[in-house]
């Protein structure tokens, strides 16, 4: 290819046009006669899920087989940046070997709220441990040459219609919680690429935010690469490319197209946007291309890889009487569904066809472990049964130890559906009581993507949580219950003891026009930790088989340095968390303490090591909206060094001359002085936004191009109200089955405009309007503008397909657009 000023100089304004959308759903378009090369991208996070026929973009058609690694959520409890990277690295060898030049992925949206349905696929409630586990995975796949696409950049914390609500937010949260991960990965990864996020932020969609994409991401953390919509999440084409979008996916046919150069033309769009977003993409297309061998896959090697990863991430949360390690020759009763059907990965567009999977059932006969039964124990879908429970019984008695899966069904989590609870399904509590009472040394091992209420937990002897640990799931969880691997998992996130604590109950997902972040910082430990509420389990927390003491701590502005030493018998490794608060007054609210540093420390029993941590830029900052600038308060802070947030031996002051003189709090935020977000009222929490906060009731007019779908509930058009009504019992019929509908779940999440959007071409902007036309009541003048815009948009696309081939030299072999999308 030739160098990218060149092309974009020989490029006519059509051609560069319709380079910034999709072909189709999964690859950009070509320029046959500069030889400009489609690329083509994958999910996702944990595994490579290239289609092989017919294309989706929701996990629901077959893919390549791949190795399924365990999920960002799993791998997030490792706090290991050198294993994320070793996994990124497999992952782009893969995707290589696959002809996969961008994968899409890792997802680092900060965890909000437990019930974010889409928890999985993304690493913690942590912004540096999000952000640097995240830059590990990219510098591992982009080693292979091939892209990444940090995701879903910013703001995305709720599936309940993900791609329409706007998400009201101050900028210091957003730019101390919600961006200082992305910001960490672009910084010091620098990934090639970038997915914006399906809603607005402060009014703008992720997409056409100027104050995102040109002034913090370009400008201020100096990207260089291509942002690319979400799956459907461009909106106005001109627009997004004036802000600094570069490409439209999947395929909006050539109505984009249109838009960008009619736009060019009236001359409101600047040309120089459109070559700069032209050269961002060239410049992608450079990079993947780069070179011109395949990577090659040991798949045995990928599947050890995925298993040390599993066991890496499992979390021991409790071990009464060191009942775990199981030693050599235990009897062993392996009792719950889960144990021979596992979950290990979640559902949507992350889901990988694994190249195969192991269960507890299977894997145990690897082990020296004797097997003496497995008992299904439960059903699946919740329905509670007395004989399956009763066997579990038996076979519990029969055994020195159970052994029982428990776990979140597929319906509790899902990209598109937030979760509705923390419970376990009652069946499951019922089964735990019952197998315990009848042998008291019972091993709970836990799948899910999440957290789960506990109030079971002293039924448990032991308890592992192995989050959804990928196809090897069930070897590395029984490489801890027989001391294989001595547990190094640290919880990535708080596990709260209900629902009904957590910060932002009542208020997630919010089902508005504008999810108003009102709690401002206080999310996960920020809040517990500073509301002093007590939780099941604190962020950080994770046991061992062996004992960690601290000691010597000495502090500076620059580092903090002290000694870990393994106090046990066993050799094993410790997560060193340093934490960072201000003490006395601060002029700006603030969380008690926040996570500013840690170190995996691995060690011999009786060894003790200095560790050294370096506090960086980011330890004492915080982002001043006055001076509109980072800054450091003066005064005085304490560094805390522990094994887990609420476990913090070793204390220091270090007293800063800083950027900005300390102060008292305006009056107005006292809500926040003590973390008391939960009844926020609107005076205080526009004080923070420092503007009004905008509508947050659906109107109750037409329904217009970017509201939700689902509120042809409430159209004027009975028929519409009809067509409603019907697909959502298919909706409920599917979920009550077990299995979200994720076709249904899209639409409904979605606006009208992805009728556009997602149809390669064959409803343009105008055909979607028309149809509104009718869902608003206007029959025969919808019918009619309905007709009128499907054939004018016929020959609108055919019209500029055409001119585009001509001049682009494409054979017309290669279906563009229209009639190539399943979506
Ligand atoms: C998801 C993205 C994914 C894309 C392509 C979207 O619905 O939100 O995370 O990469 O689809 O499958």
């Amino acid at each position: 290819m030739k160098d990218t000023a060149q092309l974009v100089a020989e490029l006519s304004v059509l051609e560069k046009a319709a380079l910034l959308s999709g072909e189709n759903t999964w690859e950009t378009r070509t320029i046959d006669r500069l030889s400009v090369p489609s690329i083509w991208m994958a999910d996702g996070p944990h595994g490579i899920r290239r289609q092989v026929g017919s294309a989706d973009h929701l996990g629901i058609n077959g893919s390549e087989l791949a190795t399924c690694f365990p999920t960002s959520a799993t791998v997030a409890n490792t706090w290991d940046e050198e294993l994320a990277a070793e996994i990124g690295a497999a992952l782009g060898r893969e995707a290589s070997s696959q002809g996969v030049n961008v994968l899409l992925g890792p997802g680092l949206n900060i965890k909000r709220s437990p019930l974010g349905g889409r928890n999985f696929e993304y690493f913690s409630e942590d912004p540096e441990l999000s952000g640097r586990l995240a830059a590990a995975y990219v510098r591992g796949i982009q080693s292979e040459g091939v892209a990444t696409t940090p995701k879903h950049f910013a703001v995305n914390s709720q599936e309940l219609r993900r791609m329409v609500t706007d998400s009201v937010v101050d900028e210091r949260t957003l730019r101390e919680i919600y961006l200082t991960a992305f910001e960490i990965v672009v910084r010091e990864a620098n990934p090639w690429a970038i997915m914006t996020s399906y809603n607005l932020i402060n009014g703008t969609y992720a997409h056409e935010n100027a104050h995102l994409l040109r002034d913090i991401l370009r400008d201020e953390w100096g990207f260089d690469g291509a942002v690319i919509t979400d799956w459907g999440g461009g909106n106005g084409a001109a627009d997004g490319v004036r802000a600094g979008g570069t490409l439209e996916m999947p395929s909006p046919g050539f109505d984009s197209v249109r838009r960008i150069v009619a736009a060019v033309d009236s001359g409101e769009l600047d040309e120089a946007d459109l070559d700069a977003r032209v050269s961002e993409l060239l410049n992608l297309v450079a990079r993947v291309t780069a070179r011109a061998v395949r990577a090659s896959v040991d798949q045995e090697a990928h599947h050890a890889l995925a298993r040390r990863a599993a066991a890496e991430s499992a979390v021991l949360l409790r071990n009464d009487d060191a009942l775990l390690p199981l030693a050599s020759g235990t009897r062993v009763a392996l009792i719950g569904d889960f144990a021979e059907t596992p979950r290990y990965q979640g559902s949507g567009s992350s889901l990988v066809n694994p190249t195969r999977v192991t269960s507890l059932v299977d894997a145990i006969g690897a082990t020296d472990l004797d097997l003496a039964g497995f008992a299904r124990g439960c059903r699946r879908d919740g329905a509670a049964d007395a004989q399956l429970v009763a066997e579990a019984v038996a076979a519990a008695k029969r055994a020195d130890v159970a052994v029982l899966a428990l776990g979140l069904p597929e319906i509790a989590e899902s990209e598109g559906l937030d979760r509705s609870g923390l419970s376990l399904p009652d069946a499951q509590v019922q089964l735990l009581r019952a197998v315990a009472a009848a042998n008291p040394r019972t091993v709970v091992v836990l799948s899910g993507g999440g957290p789960v209420a506990m109030p079971w937990l002293r039924d448990a002897q032991a308890l592992v949580h192995g989050y959804l640990g990928g196809q090897a799931g069930a070897e590395g969880i029984l490489d801890v219950l027989t001391g294989g691997v001595n547990p190094a998992g640290r919880l990535a996130e708080t596990l709260p003891i209900a629902l009904g604590d957590t910060p932002t109950v009542g208020r997630f997902p919010s089902t508005n026009r504008t999810a108003e972040y009102r709690e401002g910082p206080f999310i996960g430990y920020r809040y517990y930790d500073t509301r002093g509420i007590e939780v099941t389990f604190p962020f950080g927390f994770g046991l061992s088989y062996t004992s960690f003491a601290y000691s010597d701590l000495s502090v500076s502005e620059e580092r903090v340095t002290f000694t870990v030493t393994n106090t046990g018998e066993t050799a094993g490794s410790d997560v060193a968390q340093v934490y960072v608060g201000k003490t006395g007054s601060s002029r700006v609210l603030r969380p008690s303490r926040e996570l500013k540093g840690f170190a995996k420390v691995h060690l011999e029993p009786g060894q003790s090591r200095e560790v050294t941590i370096e506090l960086g830029e980011r330890a004492f900052r915080f982002f001043d909206v006055e001076s509109d600038a980072w800054q450091t308060e003066a005064g005085e802070y304490e560094i805390a060094v522990g094994p887990n947030v609420a476990d913090l031996p070793l204390t220091a002051m270090v007293e800063l001359d800083g950027t900005v003189a300390s102060g008292a709090l305006d009056s107005t935020l006292e809500w926040y002085r003590t973390g008391d977000i939960r009844n926020v009222p609107d005076d205080a929490f526009e004080a923070l936004l420092g503007r009004r906060a905008p509508e947050a009731e659906w109107g109750s007019g037409r329904l217009g191009f970017n509201d939700p779908i689902d509120r042809l509930e409430v159209a004027r058009s009975p028929l519409a109200r009809l067509a409603f009504r019907i697909i959502d019992k298919r909706r409920r019929a599917a979920e009550a089955k077990g299995e979200p509908d994720l076709n249904i779940l899209f639409m409904f999440n979605g606006p009208f405009r992805v009728i556009s959007k997602m149809s390669g071409g064959l409803a343009t902007q105008r055909l979607t309007e028309a149809l509104l036309t009718l869902v608003n009541g206007q029959t025969f003048r919808g019918l009619g503008r309905v007709i009128a815009a499907f054939l004018r948009g016929r020959r609108a696309e055919k019209r500029t397909r055409d001119s585009f081939r001509a001049a682009a030299g494409n054979s017309s072999n290669r279906a563009d657009g229209a009639g190539k999308e399943d979506d």
